[in-house]
């Protein structure tokens, strides 16, 4: 039977032209940033094997047990359209022998990435991430550069009240020491907590600490804090952060219990969490990652990286009061007043757009009222009329849109006429 109608899929959302000013300008600001920042880019596929996300974010996380878009191809092979990038920058760093290029060897990349959650406002099941990645790299001033990008972004974008949560969660040296003081801890308190915690308790013990559940609150409230267990390395490599974010007088709060939904995270983690973007406030996220390159079959790598969600990059320009960025319109539309104009017109718009000028036409051989109308919902800068009496003396009439008046010039000087005064 046929269907009456389509939607996009559940929590994947179009993004409509009236919204794509914000996202020109976040985009514009990103191709800005990373320049500035020496950072370049690298386009990944948009699925890989399954094994590279379960190895790479790890079995126990949500990703990995409940979010990932799988299937099988036609020769019945496991593949896993993206999480996330980290894993695949890392695969690809991998397998084309980029450590041998400059240390670190620093990229961006910009696209789609899928997760199966449970859609609500700024959390969708396909959504646009702004990805960097810096690999090669211990210094914590790595760290702080990675940081610095985003919060580069965010303030050329104009956001207000902006606040790095950040927290080291150590390695795989002193992490095993934290995680059993932290069992021991929630052993004797099962009563307490909720039934996905329960199950954190054996499967992934330090997510544990990001539970939202209200009950579980007080019991994370007088956890131990991994800060307290933290080996010489990583204690002096958070030190050494914060110092940098205070010497450039970086807004930060460090945040005990931030510890992030991938497994692949050691040292520093942190987020942004911006307002105006509903229940899911974090606007980026990232850290540093020291064993992935391992986990994934590699030589041992230390990396820091982070990711930003454009549709919450956009949520929050929205929220916040500035004027919206000014949606595109034509510095000219040409307007034929009678059907013998039309041959002109359409010339006349080809030669306007080779000189770069920004022109459009009404199609459909409309009237001129209904010409006119349009020009003005397009917003157009100037109106070019051409009629009877332009056509016989090889005119055009220049209508100023924004103010009273009009004049009527050689054809053959329009193009200079509108260069002229675009630049004026
Ligand atoms: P993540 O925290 O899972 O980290 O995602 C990064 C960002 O993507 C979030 O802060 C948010 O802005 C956006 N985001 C995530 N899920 C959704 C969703 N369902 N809907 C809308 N936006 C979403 C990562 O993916 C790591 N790979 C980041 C990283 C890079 N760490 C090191 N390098």
């Amino acid at each position: 039977m046929a269907r009456s109608s389509f939607q996009s899929p559940k929590g994947i959302r179009d993004v409509l032209p009236e919204e794509q000013p914000y996202w020109h300008r976040v985009e514009e600001t990103i191709r800005k940033i990373v320049r500035l920042y020496g950072y370049e880019r690298l386009d990944l596929p948009v699925f890989e094997e399954t094994a590279l996300y379960r190895r790479g974010v790890g079995e126990g996380t949500d990703i990995v047990e409940k979010e990932m878009y799988t299937f099988l191809d036609r020769s019945e092979k496991s593949f896993t359209l993206r999480p996330e990038f980290t894993a695949g920058v890392m695969r690809a760093y991998i397998e084309h022998g980029l450590a041998q290029r400059p240390r670190p060897f620093k990229v961006w990349s910009l696209g789609p990435v899928f997760r199966y959650e449970r859609p609500q406002a700024g959390r969708y099941r396909q959504h646009t991430q702004f990805n960097v990645e810096a690999l090669g790299e211990i210094d914590p001033a790595l760290d702080f550069e990675i940081m610095s990008v985003a919060y580069h972004l965010y303030s050329d974008l104009g956001f207000r009240n902006l606040n790095f949560q950040i927290n080291s969660i150590g390695c795989p040296e002193c992490r095993p020491g934290f995680l059993k003081q932290l069992t021991a801890y929630y052993a004797g308190r099962k009563d307490d907590i909720c039934e996905d915690c329960r199950k954190r308790l054996d499967v992934n013990p330090l997510r544990l600490l990001d539970c939202k559940v209200p009950a579980c609150q007080p019991v994370i409230e007088s956890a131990p804090r991994i800060s307290g267990v933290l080996c010489d390395e990583c204690r002096d490599h958070f030190a050494r952060l914060r110092t940098y974010l205070d010497n450039a007088g970086r807004p930060y709060v460090i945040n005990h219990r931030l510890v992030r939904g991938l497994d692949y995270y050691t040292k520093t983690v942190f987020e942004v969490w911006a307002e105006g973007i509903g229940a899911q406030n974090a606007v980026c996220g990232g850290g540093r990652y020291d064993g992935l390159a391992e986990a994934v079959g590699g030589v041992p790598t230390p990396a820091v990286g982070f990711a930003s969600g454009i549709e919450r990059i956009v949520l929050t320009m929205q929220s916040q009061d500035g004027a919206p960025p000014a949606p595109p319109h034509p510095a000219v539309f040409l307007v034929m007043q009678v059907p013998q104009a039309g041959e002109q017109v359409v010339s006349l718009l080809a030669e306007l757009r080779a000189a770069g000028v920004d022109a459009m036409m009404a199609f459909g051989g409309r009237s001129m009222k209904a010409q006119m109308r349009e020009a003005n919902k397009r917003n157009a800068e100037y109106v070019v009329i051409i009629g009877e009496r332009e056509l016989a003396d090889g005119t055009v009439t220049v209508k100023y849109m924004d103010a009273e008046g009009q004049e009527t010039i050689a054809r053959d000087s329009l193009i200079g006429f509108i260069r002229a005064r675009l630049h004026e």
